[in-house]
């Protein structure tokens, strides 16, 4: 009961009137005890007076009972105003103190907001109440979502900036390169051959693939695409992807295998995005894999789940980077050497991709140099 009335602020106003109207009672009750009888014996005395003034009147009896009357009135009346005034004087009380209670927060939630309106994000306002008894009530709750939606915002702000560094940061190397490269053609620094047309290109094509990269990024964090999930035979669509990377791994000479049971039930997804997960994390493996090694393909039902498992004989990954490697640009290698690497927004794409879908991505690594296998989960068709 107790807590119910400290949850709720309606509970709290009607208490406040209770409170009113039982003080303007009890206020009522002893001047009507103490009043009364008073200003009664006052009148009746007045009255005497008039009494003994106008003896041998024939109408006496009449105006007795009139007169009684009339000062019986004067006295519940004297009686009332009192009464109404404590009311008023408690009624001043109890909703400067239930006001307070109610205005304050809400005074300080307004300023917040303006404050982070100017772009102060770190705002926050105080939550009336105990947090750890759960008793707040609608007000603290307010200033509760009200925390919590600053910190939302202070987060995507973060990150907004976060992501303008990165961006400028990965656009910078390759035209850095590009410029460069230019200047030492104009200067007839660096000859006017081949390698130096290949290395400006390779530059050029690195710059657009990374916004390529960026633009499907935001695409996919947007939620600007739409799933169309189809019953798909996960067999054949592997195959598929496993013939398009085919020549690529006999040319680094890393052996790709699958392994399916025969017999696997017909998923429900949508097969372009299971497809460009699949990719991603083939092309993955089979960059971090060194000539001789390998790269299996598995799945599996497990626990209501049809699990995925991309696993390679490659570098591997130390477990300090198996927490950070789905967050965006993230990269293990940060050399800027490298030509074939990308923009580290690969598995970031395919992690949004299998969360749309309902499933999950993870990465088990023993350590460096001991390959990698990262598997993806999605719920059976027969429960969606
Ligand atoms: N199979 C793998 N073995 C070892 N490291 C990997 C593997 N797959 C991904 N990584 C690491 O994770 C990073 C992020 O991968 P990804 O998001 O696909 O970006 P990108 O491939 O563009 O660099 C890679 O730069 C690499 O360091
Ligand atoms: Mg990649």
């Amino acid at each position: 009961m107790i807590s119910s009335i400290r949850r709720h602020l309606a509970w709290k106003i009607f208490i406040s009137y209770l409170v009113v109207i039982l003080i303007s009672t009890i206020v009522l009750a002893t001047t009507a005890e103490f009043v009364v009888p008073r200003s009664f014996d006052r009148h009746l005395a007045a009255m005497g007076s008039m009494m003994v003034n106008m003896m041998g009147s024939s109408s006496m009896g009449f105006d007795l009972d009139l007169d009684l009357f009339t000062n019986f009135r004067a006295a519940v009346n004297e009686a009332l105003t009192i009464a109404a005034l404590a009311a008023v004087a408690s009624a001043i009380v109890v909703s400067i103190f239930v006001s307070r209670q109610v205005v304050t927060p809400i005074r300080e939630m307004m300023i917040a907001s303006r404050y982070i309106a100017a772009g102060h994000y770190n705002e926050r306002v105080h939550v009336p109440g105990d947090l750890t008894k759960n008793e707040l009530d609608e007000l603290s709750q307010l200033a509760l979502s009200f925390n919590q939606m600053a910190e939302k915002l202070e987060q995507v702000e973060m990150m907004r900036r976060q992501l303008i560094g990165d961006v400028s940061h990965e656009l910078r190397t390759p035209l850095t390169t590009i410029k460069g490269s230019m200047e030492g053609l104009m200067d007839g620094i660096l000859p006017e051959n081949d390698e130096t047309y290949m290395g400006i290109y390779r530059e050029a094509d690195r710059l657009q693939r990374l916004v390529n990269d960026l633009q499907e990024l935001s695409r996919v964090e947007a939620g600007a695409y739409e799933l169309e999930p189809n019953p798909i035979d996960l067999l054949g669509l592997i195959l598929a992807v496993v013939k398009r990377l085919e020549q690529q791994f006999k040319e680094k000479d890393v052996i790709l295998e699958v392994d399916i049971p025969a017999k696997f039930p017909p998923i429900q997804a949508d097969g372009d995005r299971i497809e460009q997960v699949l990719i991603n994390l083939v092309g993955n493996a089979l960059q971090h894999t060194p000539s001789g090694g390998r790269v299996k393909v598995s799945a599996k039902q497990q626990s209501g789940e049809i699990q995925i498992t991309v696993s390679d004989t490659g570098i591997g990954i130390s477990a300090e980077h198996t927490e950070n490697i789905f967050t965006r640009f993230y990269r293990v290698e940060k050399s800027r050497a490298r030509t074939g690497g990308g923009s580290g927004t690969g598995l970031t794409i395919a992690k949004y991709l299998v969360e749309a879908h309902g499933g999950r991505i993870w990465v088990e690594s023993a350590g460096h140099e001991l390959g990698s296998a990262f598997t993806f989960s999605l719920p059976n068709a027969d429960k969606s």
